[in-house]
């Protein structure tokens, strides 16, 4: 095996002149460098959009865009031959951030609008107007393995790729593209992924392909690892948005209207970034009715690697604006922000319609408002709060309630569906393969349990195999939170195709033993190791011993299994439908105390009450509550990227992009799952968890502003951004501090 290594751009925009690879390919140890001219097939990195190169050919459009690839013995022999390689670049303009894209006007595509009723109309009449704008910023991904493929040739143009992919249909398209072969000659195989957050939907594609023609090349395999400085430098991360907004309200604090421009920094290419946009309008009402609502959006190209999929994929960057609209309708009325929050949630019977059509069917909200305001006991820390904060002056302390509505299903509705390939054995045994992949939401293990329960065997009779192109072709990445409800139904499909099999010729061998009163393969139950006839209890067969007869009965045990969602799809174009099959809900309370001389932050305590449904693993799904909370905690406070004015990535190692770590929890933080809360449209009544709890974590970013806030006695809007680092918080304090007083004293709650 052979090691492979990227050599990508040192200049954000720039003309390749010339450059001579001849003394890097003579360096000890090196089978092949690689340039754009030696890719056999399309040089391409993107299916769909086509405008991502595999390697820079006389141009280079970002810092981090590869250019070379290398194949060595050895990573330092990869590492030598690289100083070798010769290149004379000519830098020219770059545009490094959203405002100068926007003052260009460097739109990647068309802006698209979602409106209901007259927003401009109703702003004019409403007795309360706020403006303002909000920026939100990227986030790396920080998966723990970082990108690597390894890609071994087989006989004539075969070529199998071991993929850190949440996409193998798509890497196995990108991969015989660049080859120059056919998607049947290349085998996309992934057992498991450590971690991918949507940073491994489009761009483990690269690293595959890369390896892939390297592999191709030398005709030996080759592994391709990037180092964490070169993952987080080469590869995209959540899209940094600008959002203006405008809304109108009343005494009471109804909102009457609200207007979004929504701009983001897509980087470089296409990649997913409508896709993103158009789940970010779809969010920007979160869980509030919004009766006048118009929602523009704009996606920007700057010189930046191309910004990709993160968990959330644009809900959190939609629901940003209308929490800070919430928190501020709040502060103008001197109210209790989560009074404001209820009063304005989506209604059972009335005010239930989204700006985009779609009826908010069992609603959750006001349930999980009540159980949660209770058990969090809000009412009375918020008097302790502003008792605490009226006795301190160098601690403020802050508490914040948030919600989260999430729709479950990808909007580009044809993506929604999936396919199983289940086999069993004459032991009895059984081995599932899905399209879906694992990494680290513990999908096999709910999809092994889903299989398990439905054979009626125990879990450790059932194996899920690697995700595997050659078994289960054409099939969605995994994301948008629908991994197990689409692989769990087609994986049920299959199995339900066998059961039926093996009903029927179970049925015939009962009926052969005693024919008095016919067995019917309507009453085979499946169950605890056993088949049995349900009106005849007596007639029964071990699972095991039955799987041999089905062999000498010529039965076939294997069989795929296929789902798509039904009962969504929507307009596109017009920004109207149903583009969710249901909505995930949950809410977090967080209290926050403030350190007013250093910035620094502690949150002290958190409380989640989130809807899983019925839930099929409730010790994964508190897991991902967790994970995606603090992911989303660590988004909202420390993690911030920063480049230099030439584009190079400042922040590029764990030395200066601070995630959340063990330490960075809530000091008291208590997890519950909604019960009783059954979801008649997903696999066993359950609820997709991967992605709505990341968004509870605007509870902490909110309490943070309200700790702010009482610096100056909640009289002032503080000014705040995202995240809110300890750099950001104190010079908002700042500010709080030397501004004139003209804002009017708060009515008491
Ligand atoms: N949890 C872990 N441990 N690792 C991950 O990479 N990705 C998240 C979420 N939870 C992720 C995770 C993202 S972005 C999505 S879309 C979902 O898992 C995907 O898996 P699911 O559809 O099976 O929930
Ligand atoms: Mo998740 S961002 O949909 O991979």
């Amino acid at each position: 095996m052979l090691v492979g290594r990227v050599v990508y751009s040192p200049h954000a925009h720039a003309r390749i002149i010339s450059h001579n690879l001849s003394k890097a390919r003579l360096s000890p140890g090196v089978a092949a460098v690689l340039s754009s001219a030696d890719i056999p097939g399309d040089n391409q990195l993107n299916p769909v959009a086509r405008d991502e190169r595999c390697l820079a050919a006389d141009e280079v459009v970002c810092a981090g865009q590869a250019v070379y690839l290398i194949a060595a013995e050895t990573d330092a022999q990869c590492r030598a031959a690289e100083r070798l390689i010769e290149v004379a670049y000519e830098p020219l303009p770059a545009i490094l951030s959203l405002d100068e894209a926007i003052a260009q006007t460097r739109l990647l595509g068309p802006e698209r609008t979602m409106q209901r009723g007259d927003a401009d109309a109703a702003l004019r009449a409403s007795p309360h107007v706020i403006r303002g704008e909000l920026r939100t910023g990227a986030a790396e991904h920080w998966y723990l393995e970082t990108q690597a493929s390894l890609a071994v040739p087989g006989e004539g143009s075969e070529m199998t790729v071991h993929s850190s992919s949440q996409n193998p249909t798509e890497t196995q398209a990108v991969v015989a593209e660049v080859l120059g072969v056919k998607k049947k000659d290349v085998v996309v195989e992934v057992r498991r992924i450590g971690g991918g957050f949507g940073g491994k939907e489009t761009q483990a594609n690269h690293v595959a392909a890369w390896a892939a023609l390297l592999a191709g090349a030398t005709r030996r395999p080759v592994k391709l690892r990037l180092s964490r400085d070169d993952d987080m430098i080469i590869t995209g991360k959540r899209h940094r948005f600008l959002t203006c907004y405008e809304a109108g309200f009343d005494d009471d604090g109804k909102l009457l209207a609200v207007k979004l421009e929504l701009n983001s920094d897509a980087g470089i290419a296409t990649d997913l970034s409508f896709a993103i946009m158009e789940r970010a309008m779809l969010h920007s009402d979160n869980a509030y009715f919004v009766p006048n609502m118009s929602v523009k959006a704009r996606v920007w190209k700057t010189n930046l690697p191309s910004n990709t999929a993160f968990r959330g994929f644009g809900g959190p960057q939609g629901m940003a604006a209308i929490e800070t609209i919430i928190d501020r309708v709040a502060r103008t009325l001197g109210k209790d922000s989560a009074e404001i929050r209820r009063m304005n949630f989506y209604g059972i019977e009335t005010n239930n319609v989204t700006h985009y059509g779609q009826t908010v069917e069992r609603n959750r909200l006001q349930t999980l408002y009540e159980q949660l305001v209770s058990s969090s006991q809000y009412s009375a820390r918020r008097k302790a709060v502003q008792q605490f904060n009226s006795a301190h002056e160098f601690e403020k302390r802050g508490l914040a309630l948030t919600p989260v509505k999430f729709g479950i299903a990808f909007t580009t509705t044809f993506l929604n569906q999936a396919g199983a390939l289940v086999h069993i054995y004459t032991d009895g045994t059984v081995l599932v393969n899905h399209g879906g992949t694992e990494m680290g939401q513990g999908l096999h293990t709910k999809v092994q349990q889903i299989a398990a329960a439905e054979l009626g065997l125990p879990l450790e009779r059932v194996r899920v195999s690697a995700t595997d192109t050659s078994k289960v072709p054409n099939t969605p990445p995994t994301a948008a939170s629908s991994g197990s409800d689409l692989n769990g139904m087609a994986v049920k499909n299959a199995v339900d195709t066998l059961k039926s099999r093996i009903a029927d010729a179970v049925v015939a061998m009962f009926n052969e033993q005693s024919v008095s009163v016919p067995s019917r393969g309507t009453d085979i139950v499946f169950s605890n190791e056993t088949i049995f006839d349900s009106l005849h209890p007596e007639r029964k067969m071990g699972f095991a011993e039955a799987m041999g007869h089905m062999m000498r009965r010529q039965v076939s045990l294997s069989a795929t299994g296929f789902f798509r969602m039904p009962a969504i799809g929507w307009d596109k174009v017009k920004g109207v439908g149903t583009p969710f099959r249901y909505y995930a809900f949950g809410m977090g309370v967080s209290e926050v105390e403030l350190d007013v001389l250093t910035g620094a932050v502690t949150m002290i305590r958190t409380d989640i009450l989130h809807d899983v449904g019925n839930s099929i693993n409730a010790a994964i799904d508190r897991g991902q509550i967790e994970g995606g909370f603090i992911q989303g905690v660590g988004w909202c406070t420390t993690e911030e990227i920063k480049w230099d004015p030439e584009g190079h990535l400042l922040t590029h190692s764990p030395d200066t992009y601070k995630i959340p770590t063990a330490r960075d929890l809530p000091i008291d933080f208590r997890i519950d799952l909604l019960k009783d809360a059954p979801n008649p449209n997903a696999i066993f009544g359950s609820k997709a968890v991967g992605e709505p709890p990341f968004m509870l974590s605007f509870s902490v970013w909110l309490a943070i502003k309200d700790a702010i806030s009482a610096v100056a006695g909640h009289r002032i809007e503080p000014e705040f951004s995202l995240p809110a680092t300890t750099e950001a918080i104190l010079l908002s304090i700042e500010k709080l501090k030397t501004a004139p007083r003209e804002a009017p004293a708060p009515v008491p709650a």
